[in-house]
Parts: structure tokens; sequence; C-alpha cells
């Protein structure tokens, strides 16, 4: 009111109308002038490569269910370079995203100056996942971290590999069983959904393996329990839109999520709370931490036995509430990502017959049910594990934030809008930073220059030498980012690598596994963050169509 006042006394006898439209005119190009001031001169990354104008990413992460739009990122590192600076609407965050393997290395090696984002941490929360490691900061969460590394070891996974096989023999008598219902489908000429499987194979991994359910525990329901509770709470979370999670709109599909979440974690506490009933009655208050076999009962006996040894100091624990906070993301983890994965093994099978024949050859000299180490041999298995996790990742992007300002050297030179050209960075305290898994392992100096092709030989000829084995981006295993790396680096790779060996080892010897002829299967992304999405026929799919033809000798 005393700016109209003002412009009215200024400007002679004007209407108060008029002084308002002059008194908003001039306060929004003041905002405006403030505004580019801030964001193109005060900016410490102005000089940095960037498209142009505001992008319209989420400010959310690309984990979440959202699906963000604007342009593609592969886009702009080819146009811009490895190493972009990118404002996000409407507010101007600003956000590294890198590609340049000098910086994603520093990145990965350097905890300390690059934590996780507290986006994830946010989106983590929005999908239920409280207290998860994901969440969680400094000593804490390196406390969470070395509980998940200790209870899937490679030493654990050995012992756990037997059930593995089993259940991939369990998954390929289903498939049989679809198979004998259907002579179309026996004899190779009709396809089947190999999604269903897939999800068995996992629901199967999880209630065995992660939670350890034996005869009574089916017999009593407990494991129907937590199927259907994880299944509630998958669908609750598949319906939601993005808006559902904001705070202004509470819609009742956020209120009917809420209450599958919450579901689910009174469902993980009690679990929680039978399996410690169950080792005090085992060990009674006695427990030694050379009672915690390396393959315990099952992965979660497993952080239930460490937190209790009496001779672990309680500074190396986690409180029971970390334990159950955790249990969801490694419910989520085996069925989400590692379903997602499973589904690549079966389209990378199916659409590749000569790495098949080549994987059933390498098998041939194995036992039925041969070891974990026996498994480990076959370098041509391990090839097209490294493969399959470089470039059909189900993880789109590696999400930091710089808690640390901190020089951080480059591989790749930049030239800088004021014509400097510079080896090294400064990344500001409260940076976000983000990789894009896929972006990089597009990198035809790492991979070699075939590099989107999925050619498992190139880890075995030399091809992926500019990746030095994954030293130079401190890859967590194999040459790619793809289990991220350092210490945010997926703790547990050991557990999905030893199931994905054991589900391609029983199919490749049960199955010739193929995609009906007219069929035309394509990789597409969608939204700036490339999330992968499949088409066939030009139609997406959330399956996709495959024939199994029993190999006769196996079955
Ligand atoms: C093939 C399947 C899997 C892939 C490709 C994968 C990949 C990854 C990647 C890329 C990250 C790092 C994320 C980031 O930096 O933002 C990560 C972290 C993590 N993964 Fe996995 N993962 C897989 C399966 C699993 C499974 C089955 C579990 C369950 C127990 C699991 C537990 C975790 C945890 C707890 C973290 C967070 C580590 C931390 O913040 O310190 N992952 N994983």
């Amino acid at each position: 009111m005393s700016l109209i006042a003002y412009y009215t006394s200024l400007l002679g006898n004007i209407s108060p109308g008029l002084a308002g439209i002059i008194c908003l005119a001039s306060s929004t190009l003041l905002i405006l002038i403030g505004w580019v001031v801030r964001t193109r001169i005060l900016t410490p990354y102005r000089h940095l490569p960037s498209p142009p104008g505001l992008s319209l990413k989420h400010n959310h992460s690309s984990l979440t269910y959202s699906t963000p739009f604007g342009q593609k990122w592969g886009d702009w590192f080819k146009t811009y370079g490895n190493t972009i600076v990118v404002r996000v609407a409407p507010y101007h965050r600003e956000e590294i995203l890198t590609i340049d393997p000098g910086f994603v290395r520093y990145v990965h090696a350097n905890v300390n100056d690059f934590e996780g984002s507290p986006r994830l941490g946010r989106a983590m929360v929005d999908m239920g996942i409280h207290g998860a490691i994901s969440c969680a900061k400094g000593e804490k969460r390196q406390k969470i971290r070395a509980v998940f590394e200790r209870s899937c070891s490679l030493a654990a996974m050995r012992g756990y590999f037997p059930r593995f096989i089993n259940l991939a023999y369990k998954a390929r008598d289903k498939i049989m069983e679809e198979l004998e219902s259907d002579t179309e489908k026996r004899s190779g000429k009709k396809p089947i959904n190999p999604s269903t499987h897939a999800v068995g194979y996992q629901m199967g991994i999880v209630s065995t393996v992660l939670f350890g359910f034996n005869e009574e525990d089916i017999a009593k329901g407990r494991s129907t329990e937590v199927r259907d509770t994880i299944m509630a709470f998958h669908k609750a979370r598949s319906e939601l839109k993005w808006w559902d999670t904001k705070s202004l709109f509470r819609t009742p599909r956020y209120r009917r999520y809420n209450r599958s979440r919450d579901q689910l974690a009174v469902v993980g506490k009690k679990l929680l709370r039978d399996k410690q009933e169950k080792i005090t009655r085992a060990f009674g208050q006695d427990l030694k931490s050379d009672d915690i076999l390396e393959a315990g009962d099952d992965i979660i006996s497993t952080w239930c036995r460490l937190n209790m040894s009496k001779d672990i100091p309680a500074s190396q624990k986690i409180s029971d509430q970390d334990l159950a906070d955790n249990v969801p993301i490694a419910m989520a983890a085996t069925l989400d990502v590692s379903r997602m994965m499973i589904y690549e093994i079966i389209h990378r099978l199916a659409s590749h017959r000569d790495i098949q024949d080549k994987l059933r050859k390498e098998f041939s000299a194995l036992p039925e049910e041969p070891s974990l180490d026996d498994l480990a041999k076959v370098a041509y298995l391990d090839a097209f594990l490294d493969e399959l996790v470089r470039i059909d990742n189900a993880y789109t992007t590696i999400e930091r934030t710089c808690t640390r300002t901190c020089v951080v050297p480059l591989h790749d030179p930049i030239t800088l809008s004021n014509g400097q050209t510079v080896n090294s960075i400064t990344v500001h305290k409260g940076t976000d930073v983000s990789i894009p898994i896929w972006n990089l392992s597009a990198d035809e100096r790492l991979y070699g220059s075939d590099a989107t092709e999925f050619r498992p030989e190139r880890h075995l000829d030399g091809s992926t030498k500019g990746a030095e084995g994954g030293t130079a981006i401190h890859a967590t295993w194999g040459s790619s980012a793809g289990f991220s790396g350092g210490q945010r680096g997926c703790p547990v790779y050991q557990y999905p690598l030893a199931f994905m060996r054991a589900f391609i080892f029983v199919m490749v010897r049960s199955f010739e596994i193929s995609e009906p002829t007219d069929q035309d299967v394509k990789i597409w992304v969608s939204s700036s963050a490339e999330r992968r999405e499949h088409r066939v026929n030009n139609k997406p799919v959330t399956w996709i169509p495959t024939i199994f033809k029993p190999i006769s000798q196996d079955v």
C-alpha cells in the first residue's frame, strides 16, 4: 500500500489502480533482475557449460515413481560435454550432471565430500522407507552398512547358494507346468509371460533366504501374510500419481498407500521380534559373535544375531528400530531392482541366441547343482553379468550432495564460457551431483567403440581396458557404475550376483529361450532421467512375450 501511495505522490494525481499496476510491474522487474543476478552472476557455476534456460526436471530423485519431463540427459552430454550444470525450475536449484570418469571416481572414493542426496532420502521416506540406510548419516549409516555387508558376504552367499539353485529349479518347474498345459507353448509356437516366473523366483528368495521361512511358518500362513502385505504395498505404490505425495493434496490414493506401508512396518517388526525370540530360545542370553555363522539361517536372522551378541560392544550395534527400518529396503531391493534385472536377463538371453549357446556350452561340464565357486569360475558368465549390470541396470542415477567444498579433478578438461580451459572444478557445499549410470556406460573410451551394444565378450577381449577393471571409476564390482562405488556403493552386491548366477544357469540348461520372430522389441528411454522401458511392436509393455522350449535331456 505504501508503495502505491509513493507512486501516487511521485507521479502526481494518478488513480490508485494505475499506481498499483506500475507498482506490480516495477516489483516484478526488480525480482527478475535479482533473479538474473543470482543465477547468472553470483553463482559459482556461471561459466560451466549448461543447457540454456531452465530444466523442467522435477525436484526429486529419479528413483521415485513420478515421470519427469523435458530434454534427455544423453542429448545434453553430446551437446555440452561430460560435466554440465543444470538449472532446475522454478526456483533455480543448480545440479551438476556428470559422466566424466575422473569426477565419478572422485565422488565414489570420497564419501566425506559427497554424501547421499537429501532428495533421495526424501524420496525414500515418500516410498515408506523411513530410517533406512539411504536416509541415515555418518557413523550410524556406516554401522547399518556393516550389517548389510556382513550378512551378504561372499562366504554367506556360498552357504545360501544351494537354496538359490533350488528356487531356480522351482521356477523352471513352474514354467514347465505352464508349457505342459498348452501344446503350442510347449512346441515353442506360442510365447509365455516370463514376468510372473521372475516374480515367483524373487518372492522365493525373499521368503527363504531373506526371511528364512520354514515349513512351519508357511503352514501358519506367515509367509503368505508377508507376501500379501508386500503385494498390497506395491499395488498401492504403483497407483500413486506424483502429486499424491505432496503435502497439499493428501488424496485417497495416498491414504491407501500410507495404510499399506504402515502395515508393512508392522509385519517387519513382528518378524524381527519372532527372530529375536527364536535366537534367545536357541542361544539363551549368552550369544557370542562366534555363534554367528557366516551363512546364518537367513539374512535377517544374521542381522539379529549380530546385534544380540554379548561380546560385540554396544557402540557397534544398531538399534532394533534401525533393524526394523531396514527390512523394507532389503525387501524392496530384492523384489524391485533385482526382479527388473531378472527380466533383463531373460530378454538378453532371448534376443541373443549366440550368447545363450555359449553359456550353455560353458555350463555343460558342470554338475546339475553347481556350487557358487563352480559358477564363479565360468568367465563368460561373469562377462555376461558385467555387461548386464553395465547397460541393463535398473538404477538410472547415482545421486549425491556435496557436503564439503572440494576441488574435483576432471578426466576431460572443460572449456568454460569465458574461454578458460580447466582440468578441475570447485564443487561447493550443498550442490547436488547426479551420475547417470547408462550415459556413463556409453563412454567409448571406457568400454570400446560399440559401447552401447550388449556384448559380454568386451569384458574378455580387452575392450574395457579404459575402465581399468572398474578402478577408473572406483566401481564396487565389475567394470561399470552399475553397483555404484565406494562407501555408498551397493553393500550386498554378492547377493544379487549369486541369485542371478543360479537363475541363468538353470534357465539356460533347461530351455532354449527366444522371442517370437514377428516381434520387434525396443528398449526406449522416457523422461530426462532416461528411465528404461520396453516396447513391443511399438507398444509400451510391462513384459516381453518369450518362447521357452524345453531342452529334453535336462527335464
Ligand atoms: C542386481 C541388483 C542390484 C543392483 C544393480 C543394485 C545397485 C545398487 C546401486 C547402484 C546402489 C547405489 C545407489 C546410490 O548410490 O544412490 C545400491 C545401493 C544399495 N543397495 Fe543395491 N543393488 C541391487 C540389489 C540389492 C539388493 C538385493 C539389496 C538388498 C539387500 C540391496 C541393498 C542396497 C543398499 C542397502 C544400498 C544403499 C547403500 C548405502 O547407502 O550405503 N541392493 N545398490
